[in-house]
C-alpha cells in the first residue's frame, strides 16, 4: 500500500476516500507540523499532502527519499514547496488552482464592506451596550461602495471575479498588473495613478521576488486619505511596519487584512490596537463547500500520481514532470 503524510486534517469526506486506499500519516493537531516532525513524518513517503503553511524545501524532499511522487498542496499559493527541486527530481506539484476564486473574493467584498460600514465598530457598539440613544443621524457614518472606485492589483482568477462582483456594485474598477490583458472587467493603470485614484484598493497579486513588499511608504502616500487597502493575498506584499506608520498618520482612512507578514499575527501587532482596521484570521478560502473541494482536488491529485496516472493538468504547477 503506497503511503502518504497530510500535514492536517481536512474538512469533508475527502480524506476517508484516500485513507481507504493509502496508508495515511496524519498530522491531527491545530497547528502545523514543527520542522522536525515534517522530516520525521516525510521519510519514505509517497505522496505529501501539505498545507500552504508548511514549508516544503529541498531538505523535506531530501528527507521524503526517492519515493516521493507528489507533492500536493492544499491551497492556491505554492511559494512554500520548493518547485524547481521537486521538478529536477521529477515529483509532480499540485495545487488546487481557482477553486478557491469565488470564496476568496466574497471575503474581500466583506472585508471592502466592513471597513467602508463600520461593520465591525458597530457590532461592539451594540454588544457592549453603548448604543444608547436610537437611531442617530450622524452614527457611524461610513463611505459609499456603491459608484466608488476600486483600485484591482492583479487581474487573475481571484481579482477578476473581484471586479464582477464590483459591477454589481455599479463601481469604477480599475487594474494594475505585470500583464495588460485583453478584458472588458477593469481599466488598466499604472500602480501609481490606480493607487492615486482608487477609494478602495484590493490586493490580488501572488507572493514572488517581485512582490514582496510591492505596497510601502511610498506607494502608500500615493493612497487617498480617505482610501482603504485590502489584503486577502499574501502579508508580505505589503510592508507592515509602513502600513502601520501611514494607518497611524491617517494618511489612509483604514485596512481590511486577511494576511499579514507573520501569521497567526502576534497579539503585541500594533494592528491589533488600531480601530481604523478589520482583521481576520487568513479565511479567504474559508467556505464549507470550497474548502471541502478543495480537499477532494488535493486528494485527487494524490491518488492519480500514486496510480501511476498524471494528476489534472488543471491542477499542476509543474507541467514538465512527464
Ligand atoms: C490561500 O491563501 C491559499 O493559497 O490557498
Amino acid at each position: 500500500m503506497k503511503s502518504v503524510y497530510v500535514t492536517r486534517n481536512l474538512p469533508g469526506p475527502a480524506l476517508e476516500a484516500l485513507a481507504e486506499k493509502c496508508k495515511v500519516t496524519l498530522h491531527n493537531k491545530p497547528a502545523p507540523p514543527s520542522k522536525s516532525e515534517l522530516l520525521k513524518n516525510a521519510a519514505g513517503k509517497d505522496a505529501i499532502l501539505c498545507m500552504l503553511s508548511d514549508r516544503i524545501d529541498r531538505e523535506v524532499i531530501d528527507a521524503a527519499g526517492p519515493a516521493l511522487k507528489i507533492i500536493s498542496s492544499y491551497s492556491t499559493g505554492f511559494e512554500h514547496i520548493d518547485v524547481a527541486e521537486a521538478t529536477k527530481r521529477g515529483i509532480y506539484v499540485t495545487y488546487t488552482a481557482d477553486i478557491l476564486a469565488e470564496a476568496t473574493a466574497d471575503l474581500t467584498f466583506a472585508l471592502i464592506l466592513a471597513c467602508a460600514r463600520n461593520i465591525v465598530q458597530g457590532d461592539r457598539m451594540v454588544r457592549q451596550g453603548k448604543w444608547q440613544v436610537g437611531w442617530t443621524p450622524d452614527l457611524l457614518l461610513g463611505q459609499q461602495v456603491h459608484g466608488a472606485t476600486l483600485g484591482i492589483i492583479g487581474l487573475g482568477r481571484i481579482g477578476s471575479a473581484v471586479a464582477r462582483r464590483a459591477k454589481g456594485f455599479r463601481m469604477k474598477v480599475l487594474y494594475y498588473s505585470r500583464n495588460k490583458k485583453e478584458q472588458e472587467l477593469a481599466e488598466y493603470v499604472g500602480l501609481d495613478d490606480l493607487l492615486a485614484r482608487s477609494d478602495f484598493v484590493s490586493i490580488h497579486a501572488s507572493m514572488n521576488g517581485g512582490s514582496r513588499h510591492l505596497i510601502d511608504r511610498e506607494k502608500l502616500c500615493r493612497m487617498r486619505s480617505t482610501a482603504f487597502l485590502i489584503n486577502t493575498a499574501r502579508g508580505a506584499i505589503v510592508n507592515e511596519r509602513d502600513l502601520v506608520i501611514a494607518l497611524k498618520k491617517g494618511e489612509i482612512a483604514g485596512a481590511g487584512l486577511d494576511v499579514f507578514e507573520k501569521e497567526p499575527l502576534p497579539p503585541s501587532s500594533p494592528l491589533t490596537r488600531m480601530k481604523n482596521v478589520v482583521l481576520l484570521p487568513h479565511i479567504g478560502s474559508a467556505s464549507r463547500q470550497t474548502r471541502h473541494r478543495m480537499a477532494e482536488v488535493a486528494v485527487n491529485c494524490v491518488l492519480d500520481a500514486l496510480a501511476g496516472r498524471r494528476p489534472d493538468p488543471y491542477f499542476l504547477v509543474n507541467p514538465q514532470v512527464r
